[in-house]
């Protein structure tokens, strides 16, 4: 017999929204009801029997353009949780090396009977393109530097979890902040959920117009520790950075990485999240990064629920505006 929990039905009639294509336009509400959402279906894979029938019947394909291991499975294994069938197209093997255009795989796929596109791209703004062109919901999976937004909600569901509450908090976005899809949706939402956010790094990977979306800047990672009550490290970016960015990995990891030395800085009950991959020993030591204050594999385990609450909430609803 399968026990279905009784729950979401109330905050799915709150949700109007087609598609996620980024935190940006979320209100409070709206990121409320998806890590509210996100909360039920923890329990789901904590059972012996790790599934729900709401998406029984229901298409679900991931269109990655760009490579990834925690997204693609996570959205693949969410699916699959709810009872949606699923496909996985990759650009390797695909009819785009002869050539078809972006859209046109996406309709051709769509044409299968597709109900939701989960999709990366390098190009931000990939994912709207699609909305427009599609009639199915599109998730937003990471278009180039611009927006990540599950990778948000997750990191912000994993702090309110582990902390109890996110009003208040002080949260520390370290690295690589101008190539970062995932500091921009952490930024968005946190600020609405009543976080202060400072963003850390070499002046040539924080640009000045950071401050524009309400936060502090520091080029000083020592400085901001002691007050950071959640530090966030972001992954160097190598794949878009031009050349020259700072002077070597060695320098950079001596300013910005953290050890178990710098560490000492920080407040004794720290939270250590990175949305990984992680260039182990440059970001982060392998035993800070393996340590007591990490949370990182609990990122990832959340972020299952959190995609669930993501897939439930936009396949449940009436075609809305997105
Ligand atoms: N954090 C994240 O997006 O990881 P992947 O690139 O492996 O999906």
């Amino acid at each position: 017999m399968t026990v279905e929990l009784a729950v979401p039905e109330p905050r799915a009639a709150q949700w109007t929204r087609r598609h996620l294509l980024g935190l940006e336009d979320l209100s409070r509400s709206e990121l409320e009801t998806l890590l509210d959402t996100a909360e039920e279906f923890v329990e789901v894979s904590q059972r012996r029997r790790k599934k729900r029938n709401d998406l029984k019947g229901k298409v679900v394909v991931n269109l990655f353009f760009e490579p990834s291991t925690r997204t693609r499975t996570s959205f693949g294994l969410a699916a699959k949780r709810l009872s949606a069938d699923t496909l996985d197209f990759t650009t390797s093997g695909s009819s785009v090396s002869k050539g078809e255009t972006f859209i046109d795989t996406a309709k051709n796929i769509e044409a299968m009977g597709v109900d939701i596109v989960v999709v990366r791209h390098s190009s931000p703004g990939a994912p709207h393109l699609l909305a427009q062109n599609l009639a199915c919901s599109v998730v937003n999976a990471g278009d180039g530097a611009h927006e990540h937004p599950t990778q948000g909600l997750l990191d912000i569901f994993t702090i309110r979890r582990i902390k109890g509450r996110l009003e208040g908090l002080t949260v520390g976005l370290v690295g690589d902040i101008a190539h970062s899809r995932v500091a921009r949706s952490n930024i968005h939402g946190l600020l609405k959920l009543g976080a202060r956010v400072i963003v850390c790094g070499p002046s040539t990977l924080v640009p000045q117009s950071i401050t524009q979306l309400g936060v502090e800047v520091s080029y000083r990672l020592d400085d901001i520790l002691p007050r950071c009550d959640v530090i966030n490290m972001l992954r160097i970016q190598f794949e878009r950075q031009r050349s020259g960015l700072f002077p070597s990995i060695h320098e950079y990891a001596r300013l910005f990485g953290l050890d178990s030395e710098r560490l000492r800085r920080a407040k004794p009950d720290i939270l250590l999240l990175a949305p990984g991959p992680i260039n182990r020993g440059v970001e982060i030591t392998p035993e800070v990064a393996d340590g007591p204050h990490s949370a990182i594999l609990q990122q990832v385990t959340n972020g299952l629920a959190v995609r669930m609450a993501v897939l439930y909430l936009l396949c449940g609803q009436p075609a809305g505006e997105g």
